[in-house]
C-alpha cells in the first residue's frame, strides 16, 4: 500500500492506532503546536498534501521559505522511508499543483485588495481607530459611494491608500468641506490627521503594495490541478512576518472575503478550502483587543462556509482562549519544560486534550521526538478523540525550500500567469478629486449626474433599515444569530456591491 489515506480521511500518523483527519471535520479548524525544530512545518506539509490529494485546495503562509518544497517532487530519503515503514506503508514520492503568491509580488503572484473591499469596519479595526475616527472612515465610504459610485460601481473610486488619503483630506479641507459637513457631519482636521498617521504605520509595513488593483478573486485560491488535486497556494511570508499588522490585515481580509463571498453550506463531505497559518503567534501578539475579537468571530463564522483554518505556533497559549476553543483537530509536538513558566505551558497544553488513561499527557509532551506528536482529531459526531502519541507521516513532496530557479520556473507556468502580475492604477478618487480641486467648476466627474444619485439613495435606504433593526445600543449588543439572519436577508435583497459594503458594515458591527 503506497498511499495510506482512506476514503474521506487523511492519514496523519500512527500511535496506538492509525490517526486520521476526517475530511467532513476538516472545516472544524485545527492547531499544530510545538517548540522550535520539533516538526510543526513538516506536519503542516503532510496535512496540506493530504487535503490536496483529496481534492481540497489549500492556502498556506510560508514563513521561513521551508514549505515551498511542497512544489517540488520529493526524494526517498532514508529517514522518510524508515518512518513510513514504521507506521505501516511504503514511502512514495509525489507531486502537487502549487501556485506561489507574495504580497510584495517578488516570490509569486501579487495579492491585492481594494480599499473598498476592505470595508470601513475592517479598516477601522486594523488602524485601531476610536469611534470618532471610525465615524470619519464611514463618511469616506459614504461620500465615495455617492460621488464615484456611478463611474466605478465595483470599488466606488476607493482602490488604493492614495485614494483613501485624498478623500480624507478632501472631506476636511477642500472648498466643499462645509457642504460635506452639512450633509454627512463634521470632519475635524485633527481626526483626519490621526487617521492619516495610522495609515502611515500600515504603509510603512508595505501596505501600499497590498491595496490596489487588480484585486484578488478569492476563487483563484480554490482551484484544482492535475489529477483533480487541490491546488496548494503558498504565500511567501518571510518578509511579511516583519510586518505583523499587514499580516493580520491580510489574514482577516482573506477570511472575511471568504465569509462574504462564499455561500452558506451545510455539512460537506470535505472542506472547500483550508488555510494554514504558520507562526500564528505573530498574528495575535500585538493585535488590539478589537482585532482579536474580529479574528475570533470570523474563525467561528467561516466554518459554515466550508472553510477550515489551521494555526501553527509554538505553544497553545499563544492562541487566545476564544479562538483556541474552536480548533478541533490538534497536533502537539514536543515542548521543553526547563523553567517553571515552561512547565506551566506544558500543563496548559496537556489540559487541552481529552485524557487517555494510558498516557501521562504532560510528561509525554516533554519526551516527544522530532516528527512525533500527541494528536487528537475530531471523530464520530464531532467530538475530539482520546489523545494518542503518534509518529507523523513524512510528506511525499520535498521537505525544505525550492531554489530560486525552481520557483521562477513554477511561476512561469502558473495557470494564473498574467492575471495579477501587473498593477493597474485606474482613474479613481485620487485623480478625480485632484482634478476637482484644481478645476473648481468641474465638480462632477465625467459621466456622473449628481452627488445624490440612486446609489446614494440605496445606501441611505438600507442604512436606515439596518439602523431600525439594530438601532443604537442594540447594534453593539446584537446577538450573532440575529446578525446572521440580517446579513442573509440583506444579501438576498441586494446583490450589488453597495449591498456588500453594507453587509460588511453589519458584520463588522456585531460583537460576540
Ligand atoms: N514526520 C517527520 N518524519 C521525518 N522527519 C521529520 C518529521 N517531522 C520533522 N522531521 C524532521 O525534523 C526537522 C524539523 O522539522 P520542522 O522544520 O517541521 O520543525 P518546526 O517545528 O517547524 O521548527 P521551527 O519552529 O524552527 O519552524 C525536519 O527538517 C525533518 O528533518
Ligand atoms: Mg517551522
Amino acid at each position: 500500500m503506497s498511499n495510506p489515506d482512506q476514503d474521506g480521511k487523511i492519514f496523519v500518523g500512527k500511535g496506538a492506532k492509525r490517526e486520521f483527519l476526517a475530511l467532513p471535520f476538516g472545516n472544524r479548524h485545527g492547531l499544530v503546536t510545538g517548540a522550535t525544530g520539533t516538526g510543526k512545518t513538516v506536519t503542516l506539509q503532510t496535512m496540506a498534501e493530504g487535503f490536496s490529494r483529496a481534492g481540497v485546495p489549500v492556502f498556506a503562509a510560508d514563513v521561513k521559505g521551508d514549505l515551498s518544497g511542497i512544489a517540488a517532487p520529493g526524494e526517498a530519503k532514508d529517514p522518510f522511508v524508515k518512518r513510513a515503514k514504521d507506521i505501516g506503508f511504503e514511502y512514495e514520492t509525489d507531486e502537487f499543483p502549487v501556485v506561489f503568491w507574495d504580497l510584495f509580488g517578488e516570490q509569486g503572484h501579487p495579492i491585492r485588495a481594494t480599499v473598498f473591499e476592505m470595508g470601513p469596519l475592517l479598516l477601522s479595526r486594523i488602524l485601531d481607530l476610536n469611534d470618532v475616527q471610525e465615524g470619519v472612515i464611514n463618511i469616506v465610504f459614504r461620500y465615495a459611494d455617492e460621488e464615484f459610485g456611478k463611474v466605478d460601481a465595483a470599488n466606488k473610486g476607493l482602490i488604493d491608500i492614495k485614494d483613501l488619503r485624498e478623500v480624507l483630506s478632501y472631506l476636511a479641507s477642500s472648498e466643499e468641506a462645509k457642504a460635506i459637513a452639512a450633509r454627512y457631519g463634521n470632519v475635524a482636521q485633527a481626526t483626519v490627521g490621526t487617521v492619516q498617521r495610522q495609515l502611515l504605520v500600515l504603509e510603512n509595513q508595505g501596505a501600499t503594495k497590498f491595496f490596489g488593483a487588480p484585486a484578488l478573486d478569492i476563487h483563484d485560491f480554490m482551484r484544482t490541478g492535475a489529477r483533480g488535486r487541490g491546488t496548494i497556494n503558498i504565500l511567501a511570508a518571510d518578509k511579511l512576518m516583519q510586518s505583523p499588522r499587514l499580516y493580520a490585515t491580510f489574514l482577516l481580509w482573506l477570511m472575511s472575503e471568504m465569509f462574504e463571498q462564499l455561500p452558506e453550506v451545510g455539512d460537506l463531505d470535505k472542506p472547500k478550502l483550508v488555510f494554514f497559518f504558520d507562526e500564528a503567534h505573530l498574528l495575535f501578539n500585538d493585535a488590539p483587543k478589537a482585532l482579536l475579537d474580529k479574528i475570533e468571530q470570523v474563525v467561528r463564522l467561516i466554518r459554515s462556509k466550508g472553510v477550515g483554518v489551521y494555526f501553527v505556533t509554538q505553544n497553545p497559549l499563544d492562541v487566545p482562549d476564544s479562538v483556541l476553543a474552536q480548533l478541533g483537530n490538534r497536533v502537539q509536538h514536543a515542548l521543553r519544560a526547563f523553567t517553571p513558566r515552561d512547565q506551566k505551558a506544558v500543563k496548559a497544553a496537556a489540559d487541552t486534550f481529552r485524557p487517555n488513561p494510558a498516557l501521562d499527557t504532560a510528561a509525554v509532551i516533554t519526551e516527544l521526538g522530532k516528527g512525533e506528536a500527541l494528536v487528537s482529531f475530531l471523530e464520530g459526531n464531532g467530538t475530539p478523540a482520546m489523545v494518542d502519541r503518534a509518529l507523523i507521516r513524512p510528506p511525499s513532496a520535498r521537505v525544505g525550500p525550492v531554489t530560486a530557479a525552481e520557483r521562477a520556473a513554477i511561476i512561469a507556468k502558473s495557470p494564473l500567469k498574467g492575471r495579477y502580475d501587473t498593477a493597474v492604477d485606474p482613474e479613481s478618487a485620487y485623480e478625480i478629486l485632484q482634478k476637482r480641486r484644481g478645476g473648481g467648476a468641474q465638480a462632477q466627474p465625467a459621466g456622473e449626474a449628481t452627488s445624490q444619485g440612486e446609489g446614494g439613495g440605496l445606501v441611505g435606504g438600507l442604512g436606515s433599515v439596518l439602523g431600525g433593526i439594530f438601532g443604537g445600543g442594540a447594534q453593539r449588543r446584537g446577538r450573532m444569530s440575529a446578525g446572521e439572519v440580517m446579513v442573509k436577508q440583506v444579501a438576498r435583497t441586494v446583490g450589488s456591491e453597495v449591498g456588500r459594503a453594507i453587509i460588511r458594515g453589519v458584520l463588522g458591527s456585531l460583537k460576540k
